[in-house]
């Protein structure tokens, strides 16, 4: 049985970070090994997903053309998978000429099978530029929350997603100008007429589907599916196979899935292998590992196309991993909000494995998980170091001073009821960790592969063979055969997680590679073999190594904040009624001290002209009570009566805020009668 594992192709319009590890590369990179691991015949597959408009948009801004774009990220994206160890088996691209056939090819054969539904819709197009505008060319304000900035397809800002005709004011990005509704010709993927085969396929047939991706499939199908358009007017992506469809491409999601079909043809290609083995046969399993923004492409319109194709295999599973945060806030690549891969390896080398392992055991395989530095830290140094490094230290170390290197023989007749105990726990291993890596509970399973590392400590720190060895040689050689042969087991164990240590470790062992269903055993070192010096595995990360990347991430957020500030955007629109309801009077401060236990407050007596009235002003920390009283100040005299600690307020004074924090009053430029209307 051959597998096929793909996965998500990454945009490239910038480089890999530690949620894109978390989320995708690492699980589908650990289910790989494991596979191969257990002798199967695997074929896991990537490559950068290089069309869409965010890359036109990139290219635009940069003032450079888009495959100028993808090329850079395309290797900065491809060395960064290599240097985690990522054991793609090929990393292609989708700007590739095998990728643009097979995908072209893809349409065609849907096309001639008179599949596709071709509709004329009406289209935003920009005079100035003369094209047709994707809605991510296209702001204008947010018919919601009002935010001037808000695109075609989504206001970033309240999260709306949004139709292009939604927004107020549309503007094109490319020219400025205000854009035109234009009809255009497109081509849509029947969704609609494969709602009861895709329900019953997903909601009967794969009840065995991760909660997280059952659950989003499912509400998908109960809100009904529609047609979706697989073609755009744009000049970057595949083109369309069919005549007079100048300045029209494929959308980038129905190409981007085909590529996991062209980088197996290339593949097949390096290796003499045949693809379709791989795409094409049903005793293939095809499992296909993305983040859960990704499940409606994979689950639904991905498996539609190939239903419709026809020949396919279809995914058995598409275990979608939440998304991983950092230090409690969403990662973001526009915001730098990230730990990047290629920024890692130049900070930690030689230490791919503690963030892989790190990773792995705050996987977000059910919910959204934190990456935090410190967690980071105590992981490599309490669990690694402490732990596994230090087991496979003391063993190895032993074995030299005892025994010159020489792993000694077992003595059965010699062996105790604890050893064999221990012989019994060993052999349960493979079995508990395969289960838990077959289900993509890999959280789960690296917390049993720490078991073992930790049932090794806990076997030596107990029989203590550094005491026992001057009255006891014999049961020692027991222990220490027993010891090396936990560290062989690790060597196969540990491999999908941490394949830079197992190397080493190998080295270490003088052994070579062994397969996983070699593992649960104690013989795994021949007799009379000779093992290496002991080579450190894991290093301590110190407080001063945290504390940069800690500082990096302030430093990032301290900007943000400046530039947030800098200028508030503009709320949403209200009308002239709405304005007139609000009663802003000038009055003058008589009296002012400070609210007791509240060093932001003050307490100030202001005669309205009205009326002498009490209010709570947040302005301690700018003004101090002696110098404000007798100054005008503005106040919204209506505003409903609050307490605030324990005193009525009764109106609020109005202040200018700049981006700093420095608040100001609002005065008139000149005295004037206390109870003046401002408006
Ligand atoms: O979300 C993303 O990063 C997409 N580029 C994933 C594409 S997956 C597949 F369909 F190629
Ligand atoms: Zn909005």
């Amino acid at each position: 049985m051959n597998y096929t594992i793909t996965a998500a192709l990454p945009y490239t319009n910038g480089g890999v970070h530690i949620g894109h590890l978390a989320g995708v590369y690492l699980p589908a990179d650990i289910f790989s090994r494991y596979l191969r691991s257990r002798g199967k015949t695997v074929a896991f597959v990537c490559g950068s997903d290089e069309h869409g408009v965010p890359i036109t948009l990139k290219a635009r801004k940069e003032g450079i053309s888009p495959q100028q774009v993808v090329d850079k990220y395309h290797h900065i994206i491809k060395q960064s998978f290599e240097d985690l160890g990522i054991s793609f088996d090929i990393y292609h691209r989708t700007s590739d000429p095998i990728h643009h056939k097979t995908a072209a090819d893809f349409f065609k054969t849907l096309y001639d099978k008179g599949v596709l539904v071709e509709k004329t819709t009406q289209q935003f197009f920009d005079t100035v530029a003369n094209q047709f505008l994707a809605d991510r060319y296209i702001t204008g304000t947010c018919p919601k929350c009002g935010n001037e900035k808000a695109y075609g397809d989504q206001c970033e800002r309240c999260g709306s997603t949004l139709n292009a005709t939604d927004l107020i004011s549309p503007r094109s990005t490319l020219s400025s100008s205000e854009p035109i509704l234009k009809a255009t010709k497109h081509w849509f993927l029947p969704l609609d007429s494969m709602q009861t085969r895709l329900s019953k396929w997903i909601l009967e047939d794969h009840k065995d589907w991760k909660t997280n991706v059952y659950g989003q499939c499912k509400s998908w199908l109960d809100a009904g599916l529609q047609p979706r358009a697989v073609t755009r007017d744009l000049d970057w992506g595949v083109k369309i196979p069919l005549p007079d469809t100048e300045g029209k491409v494929l959308y980038v999601w129905f190409d981007a899935p085909i590529g996991y079909i062209s980088a197996t043809k290339a593949l097949a290609i390096q290796k003499g292998l045949r693809w379709e083995d791989y795409w094409q046969n049903e005793d293939t399993r095809l499992i296909q590992f993305i983040g859960k923004d990704n499940i409606v492409f994979h689950c639904i319109i991905f498996p539609a196309m190939l239903m419709l194709h026809e020949g396919f295999i279809l995914p058995e599973n598409v275990p979608a991993n939440e998304f991983l945060n950092l230090e409690g806030e969403k990662i973001s690549t526009s915001r730098n909000w990230a730990v990047w891969l290629d920024e890692y390896v130049k900070d930690f080398p030689n230490q791919q494995d503690s963030l892989r392992y790190a990773l792995c055991a705050t996987m977000p395989e059910t919910k959204d998980n934190d990456f935090t530095w410190k967690d980071f830290q105590a992981r490599n140094n309490n669990e690694l170091v402490a732990t596994f490094g230090n087991f496979i230290n003391r063993v190895v170390t032993l074995i030299h001073k005892y025994y010159g290197g020489m792993v000694p023989d077992l003595d059965v007749d010699i062996l105790t009821d604890y050893d064999r105990k221990i012989i019994d726990e060993i052999a349960l291993f493979p079995k508990k960790i395969g289960d838990s890596i077959e289900q993509y509970r890999f959280r789960e399973a690296l917390t049993e592969l720490m078991n073992l590392a930790r049932l090794g400590n806990k076997y030596l720190a107990d029989t203590e063979p550094w005491k026992l060895i001057k009255v006891a040689p014999d049961v020692v050689k027991n222990i220490l055969k027993i010891g090396v042969e936990i560290t062989a087991n690790l060597s196969i164990l540990a491999e999908p997680f941490m394949p830079f240590t197992t190397q080493k470790l190998l080295f270490m062992l003088n052994a070579h590679k062994m397969n996983w269903d070699e593992a649960g055993r104690i013989d795994l070192l021949p007799k009379n073999h000779v093992i290496n010096e002991s080579q450190l595995l894991f290093s301590k990360i110190e407080d001063a190594q945290i504390e940069v990347q800690t500082q990096r991430l302030a430093r990032i957020k301290a900007e943000q904040q400046a530039d947030s500030k800098a200028v508030e955007p503009q709320k949403i629109d209200i009308i002239f009624d709405d304005f007139v309801k609000i009663d802003i009077r000038i009055g003058t401060i008589v009296a002012a001290e400070k609210v007791a236990k509240a060093k932001k407050l003050l307490k100030l007596t202001i005669d309205t002209g009205i009326d002498q009235r009490t209010v709570v002003s947040g302005i301690a920390e700018h003004y101090s009570p002696e110098a404000i009283v007798g100054q005008q100040v503005s106040i919204l005299v209506n505003l409903a009566a609050r307490e605030i600690k324990g005193i009525a307020s009764q109106g609020m004074i109005l202040m200018a805020e700049d981006a700093d924090g420095k608040l100001r009053f609002l005065q008139p430029s000149q005295q004037i009668a206390n109870g003046s209307t401002v408006s």
